[in-house]
């Protein structure tokens, strides 16, 4: 159902000159030269002022592809956290971290066609570059996709990071589809950013989605986000399959969590020739021999694949998010957006990571305005 909705979708660029026009006021703005953001040049913890540091930097410049977007918010992810973690590595000029936000297109490299000066989008970034802790950001344009209508622009960027996630979890990994109605899905740590999005898309597609969480407010929040049941990962997982049903076990898996603490778990819940989607390393060595007994298939997602290795196939990021626009405009996926901070500076960026790395947060946190 996804899939094929997904290769219906008509290129945005032929709203070219309304658009223009629309925006010309925008479009004689001069660009200022330089711009304030939020980077790094050490890897320090979050206690020392230094992890993260006010800054006034050049604004990037755009190249063939690439769009410069004028940042309106910016939301924080697991991502940030991992890559400002404690390091020996000194950086010689800036690193700005941020790879989920929106904002509006102010201009644009000369081998653009997608969008248009003005243009509100929602986007996620490239690891290798730099991010949108930023007033401006430079993005190749198929990582981008028109902000849902609806929505703000603080709604708009909770959502790239973890609908691409989930969506490519799975649609791409799993290959979930109209076939699948009927079939059951365990998503371990739905409250998540990623669980919480992809709860909604596999109750879509038809599935029955089981999830897990611990705390009163987080198992409300799974329910409302697409959970049929909602299991308490503190107590026994396997006992509580078999309370509601499914001691037989379950079609799919998808592990929004570090595997390795549920792998004995997973092994003996998914069924025979199910699929199981890691989307979180493992700390620890795994063993792969119950995936041979009952022909498992055991698949990974990483958001960065398609962007990091330039794949051919790297504008599907752009339809996923056109696709996904018109799913929360018209209803079908709901934001997860549940704590904001402004403006975007290193003091509430700071914050912001303080919170993800206590790792209890249900939805995604934003940033917004300068
Ligand atoms: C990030 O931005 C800083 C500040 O403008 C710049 O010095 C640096 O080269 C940029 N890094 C990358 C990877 O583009
Ligand atoms: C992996 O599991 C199999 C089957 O349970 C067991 O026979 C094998 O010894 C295990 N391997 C390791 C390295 O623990």
């Amino acid at each position: 159902m996804f899939r094929s909705l997904l290769f219906l979708l008509t290129p945005v660029g032929n709203t070219f000159i309304s658009s223009q026009t629309l925006h010309t006021s925008k479009m004689l703005k001069k660009l200022p030269t330089t711009m304030k953001a939020v980077g790094l040049y050490k890897y320090l913890p979050l206690a020392d002022p230094n992890s993260l540091l006010d800054l006034e930097v050049n604004v990037p410049e755009v190249k063939e592809k690439q769009l410069l977007i004028e940042v309106k918010a910016t939301a924080v992810n697991p991502i940030d956290t991992k890559q400002r973690a404690p390091k020996q590595i000194v950086e010689s000029t800036p690193r700005i971290l941020g790879w989920d936000a929106s904002g509006i297109v102010v201009s644009k490299g000369k081998n653009t066609k997608l969008f248009n000066l003005g243009d509100e989008v929602y986007f996620t970034g490239d690891l290798s570059k730099n991010g949108t802790n930023a007033q401006y950001t430079v993005v190749n344009e198929e990582q981008v996709g028109l902000k849902p209508k609806s929505f703000t622009f603080e709604q708009a960027a909770a959502m790239p990071l973890t609908t691409i996630t989930a969506y490519e979890s799975l649609v791409d990994r799993l290959l979930l589809s109209d076939k699948d109605k009927g079939k059951t899905i365990l998503i371990i740590n739905s409250a998540g950013g990623v669980g919480s999005v992809a709860s909604q898309i596999a109750k879509n597609i038809g599935l029955k989605v089981i999830g897990t969480a611990s705390r009163p407010d987080t198992t409300v929040w799974s329910q409302e986000h697409g959970a049929d049941f909602v299991l308490n990962h503190r107590e026994d997982l396997l006992l509580q399959l078999e309370k509601i049903g499914y001691a037989k076990g379950v079609d799919y898996i998808l592990v929004n969590y570090d595997p390795f603490p549920y792998w004995e778990f997973l092994m003996k819940a998914i069924k025979p020739q199910g699929k199981i989607c890691l989307v979180v390393d493992s700390s620890g060595l795994v063993n792969l021999s119950s995936l041979k007994d009952k022909s498992v298939t055991l698949v990974s997602e990483m958001m960065a694949t398609r962007i990091k290795y330039d794949t051919e196939d790297k504008i599907r990021h752009h339809e996923i998010l056109q696709e996904a626009s018109k799913l929360f405009d018209n209803g079908k996926l709901k934001c997860t957006l549940t704590k904001t901070l402004s403006p975007i500076n290193a003091a509430n960026l700071r914050e912001a990571h303080r919170l993800l790395e206590e790792k209890c947060m249900k939805g995604k946190i934003v940033l917004s305005g300068f």
